[in-house]
């Protein structure tokens, strides 16, 4: 086995990106982040989350540190689907990297016209559809993912009308995590991409208030690692054949490779990108090296390989 040279391009079951490392949505700037990063090193792009209109965004502060992690809440900022595909497509496109547009729908009909816009452009290879999204229609402005129905009615309505592949964006949803995972795929889903950013309240004791204006936002980074992982294993024991992007707290070689051998076939890259918007190459770097070293040769190789635990029968 001296000398395995290992090649880090990923299949996720037909949509294939050069490496297993993709800048999650929000992990780029709005117009690509192409002036701080260089694109064609990335394995993917995955956009921010795209409403029909602009959206300006919630009122500020819409960000906070906290001991091991961002807290952030952005009100689905973005410029909407029109200027996406005039300015910040382009850009993507002429870097030739791998686009994955995230949708973020207030109602099953705003999701169908965004796929309707944007499904014929050849630079996308996946449209993935955040079910953090407010459903405006029929949830008072509680996210599709909270209601089982609504995340399988918006997933399968997407599916059927979309010619490009689906993933599914999940929060970790406790207990029904697993069944929701099964319940996207059956309604269409070619794959799943989890976790999105975890609940979280930071506070200002100083002035007695909340830190963001929101007040609530979403945790990420190193805290939420290990809840990421934990969705990634439980749902890739129960649906080994479904691609999964595992996204949580990935700031390292190593830490990809935590998410590979839990059962992820590639890794999104959100937080640790507004740190070092390099972070994922060094992360590519480090995929590969751990390859190396145990002498494997693709990351496919690794995924699932996690040894039952010290002491199982
Ligand atoms: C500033 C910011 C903006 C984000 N915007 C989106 C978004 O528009 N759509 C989405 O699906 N996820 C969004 N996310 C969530 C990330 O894609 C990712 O699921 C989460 O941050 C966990 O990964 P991380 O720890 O690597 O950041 C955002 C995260 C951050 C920090």
């Amino acid at each position: 086995m001296a000398g395995v040279k290992p090649a880090v391009v990923v299949d996720l079951a037909g949509v294939v990106c050069p490496l297993p490392v993709l800048a999650a949505s929000g992990g780029l700037a709005p117009g690509g982040g192409a002036t701080l990063v260089d694109l064609r090193r990335l394995g993917g792009v995955v956009t921010r989350g795209l409403t029909l209109g602009p959206r300006r965004g919630g009122p500020t502060p819409r960000m906070a540190e906290t001991p091991a992690g961002l807290l952030s809440w952005t009100g689905l900022q973005n410029p909407g689907v029109e200027r996406f595909l005039l300015e910040d497509l382009p850009r993507l496109e002429q870097a030739g990297v791998p686009v994955v547009v995230s949708i973020a729908g207030s109602s099953v009909e705003e999701f169908l016209r965004l796929v309707g816009l944007l499904q014929h452009r050849p630079a996308i290879v996946a449209l993935e559809v955040y079910l953090g999204a407010p459903d405006e229609e029929r949830g008072r402005g509680r996210p599709f993912a909270a209601r089982l129905d609504r995340a399988v009615e918006v997933v399968g309505a997407v599916a059927r009308m979309s010619r490009l592949p689906v993933f599914a964006k999940l929060p970790y949803l406790e207990p029904d995590l697993v069944e929701t995972a099964r319940a996207c795929v059956r309604a269409g889903a070619h794959g799943l991409t989890m976790i999105d950013g975890v609940p979280g309240l930071a506070v200002d004791a100083d002035r007695l208030r909340p830190e963001l204006a929101s007040p609530i936002g979403l945790l990420s980074g190193p805290a939420i690692k290990p809840i990421a992982l934990a969705a990634v294993h439980r749902v890739a024991q129960e649906l080994p054949d479904v691609p999964i992007m595992g996204v949580g707290g990935v700031a390292t070689g190593r830490d990809a490779v935590e998410f590979l051998l839990a059962g992820a076939w590639a890794v999104q890259v959100g937080t640790a990108m507004l740190v070092d918007p390099a972070a994922p190459v060094e992360i590519a770097r480090g995929i590969l090296a751990y390859l190396k070293e145990k002498q494997l040769e693709s990351p496919a190789a690794l995924r699932g390989r996690l040894r039952p635990p010290r002491g199982a029968p």
